[in-house]
This record gives structure tokens, C-alpha cells and sequence, in this order.
């Protein structure tokens, strides 16, 4: 299966570029599976719950619509970080479209810092997808802070998580989703944005480095900080049902559920 990511710095409040600049940088990628950032069509720094309200769309709508035509034109599955209009709420999600349409949407449960400002958090927890059999799942951004979202997805099955992401706090999102790979044993495509954004006297830099790790924790590929990045590698997702660590030891047969609190 051939999966990448597509790291680019989107601009704020101008979506219809966004989308441009995404499907062109998508465009020929000969890819399964390509994961761009959080909030990819909007931008990021938001400063009051209009321009949340503005540039949020119902999925599926026409920016779906749009992934779905380039889906379809390469054959590929495109999961992409969105801001989401659901009756009067707001949602940031990441859409997983493929050649007929959009497969799945998760909404991030997890948000971070002013995202509480906009946003509802996920209220349908971590759904699990399928592309051609494999086992897909789609976290976003700050959720990497939380073992039990990708554990979660981890139990159900998954073996590849999708991770459109806005990091700001440099390395972090690297290091832990490397360990989530290591820890659950399955692949992990962490696509970042990077630049800044300057917005009504704040400011946020991006960290850029978009990796994709491999279920033994291994970097199997990695952008720069900055710059655009549309990078695809060949892996075998099978490897990620193999939950075995040495002869003796399978990750999820010897958890000890009975000793761990969750609160
Ligand atoms: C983040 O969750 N965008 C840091």
C-alpha cells in the first residue's frame, strides 16, 4: 500500500486557495492513501466563532465533493483536516474521502487550548474505516497527548492512524507519535502544517516535519520544517496485525486490564 502525506501551509480564511493548492499538490501522487494537516481548508488562528461559522462546512458539501472528484481521478483516499458545520454546531474534524465519496468523518475529541473557544468537542469517539480491507483510523492533532485515543483505535483493529495535525509545540507530536506507533503497533502518518500565522495580535509558528512511522516505531519518513512536502512510501499494513513484541509477549493479550485505573 503506498501511503504519504501532503504538508503545506495553508492560508487563514482563504479556503477556496486551500483547496486549490491541495488538490495540486496531491495531484499525480500514485498514492493509496494521503493525509494532509488539521483545519487544511481553513487555517488555524481563529479569533471569534464567526469565522469558525463562515468557513465550516457540512460533510459531505462542496469541498467533499471536490475531494471526491480527485479521489476519484487518482484512485486514491484523501484524509484531510476540515472545519465542520453539524446543525448549530461546530466541529474540527478530519474527512476521509475516497473515489465515491466521503468514507468517515472523526471529530476531534481532544481539543486544544482556544479550540475550546469554537468548537464542540467529538461526540462519536474513534470510528474505525476500511480502504481495500486495511483497517483505518483518524485522530487529530492534540489528541496524540492521550494514549487512549490511539489505543482505542489500536483495539478495534486499526493499522495505519491518520493524524492531520497543526503542531506548535516543537517535537512533542513527533516523539509521542512514534511511541503510539511503537506501543500499538501500527503505522502512523502524522501530517503537519508549518509557517506562521498572525492573527489579531497572536501568533502561532507551525513545526512542519510530518513523519510517518512504522508499527516497530521506525521513522520511515520525515519532511523539513518548513516547506511544501508531498511525500508517499510503500509499506505493508499487514505487519500491523502482529501484535507480538517477542515469542512470549503480545501487546494486547498481556495488558493486566484489571490493574490500570482510567480515573
Ligand atoms: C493542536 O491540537 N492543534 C495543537
Amino acid at each position: 500500500m503506498r501511503i504519504g502525506f501532503y504538508q503545506f501551509a495553508p492560508r487563514f480564511g482563504q479556503p477556496e486557495h486551500n483547496l486549490e493548492t491541495l488538490l495540486d499538490g496531491v495531484s499525480g501522487a500514485q498514492a493509496d492513501l494521503i493525509v494532509a494537516p488539521e483545519l487544511a481548508l481553513s487555517g488555524y488562528l481563529f479569533t471569534r466563532r464567526e469565522e469558525v461559522e463562515q468557513m465550516a462546512e457540512e460533510i459531505p458539501g462542496p469541498s467533499t465533493d471536490r475531494l471526491t472528484l480527485a479521489a476519484a481521478g487518482s484512485n486514491c483516499h484523501l484524509a484531510v483536516g476540515m472545519a465542520e458545520r453539524s446543525g448549530s454546531s461546530l466541529f474540527n474534524s478530519a474527512v476521509l474521502v475516497g473515489p465515491k465519496g466521503v468514507v468517515g468523518v472523526y471529530r476531534k475529541v481532544h481539543l486544544f487550548h482556544e479550540e475550546k473557544l469554537y468548537f464542540s468537542p467529538g461526540d462519536r469517539g474513534f470510528p474505525l474505516f476500511e480502504i481495500d480491507g486495511v483497517k483505518v483510523g483518524l485522530l487529530v492533532c492534540f489528541d496524540h497527548f492521550f494514549p487512549e485515543a490511539a489505543r482505542t483505535l489500536a483495539l478495534q483493529g486499526a493499522q495505519i492512524i491518520c493524524h492531520p495535525s497543526n503542531l506548535v509545540l516543537p517535537e512533542y507530536g513527533q516523539l509521542t507519535t512514534r511511541v503510539r506507533s511503537i506501543e500499538n503497533r501500527v503505522f502512523w502518518i502524522l501530517a503537519n502544517r508549518y509557517g506562521t500565522e498572525r492573527r489579531g495580535g497572536k501568533s502561532l509558528t507551525y513545526s512542519g516535519c510530518s513523519q510517518i512511522t512504522a508499527e516497530n516505531g521506525e521513522v520511515l519518513a520525515r519532511a523539513a520544517e518548513t516547506g511544501d512536502s508531498l511525500t508517499v512510501i510503500k509499506v505493508d499494513p499487514e505487519r500491523a496485525r502482529n501484535k507480538k513484541v517477542t515469542d512470549r509477549n503480545d501487546l494486547f493479550a498481556d495488558r493486566r486490564v484489571q490493574l490500570y485505573r482510567w480515573e
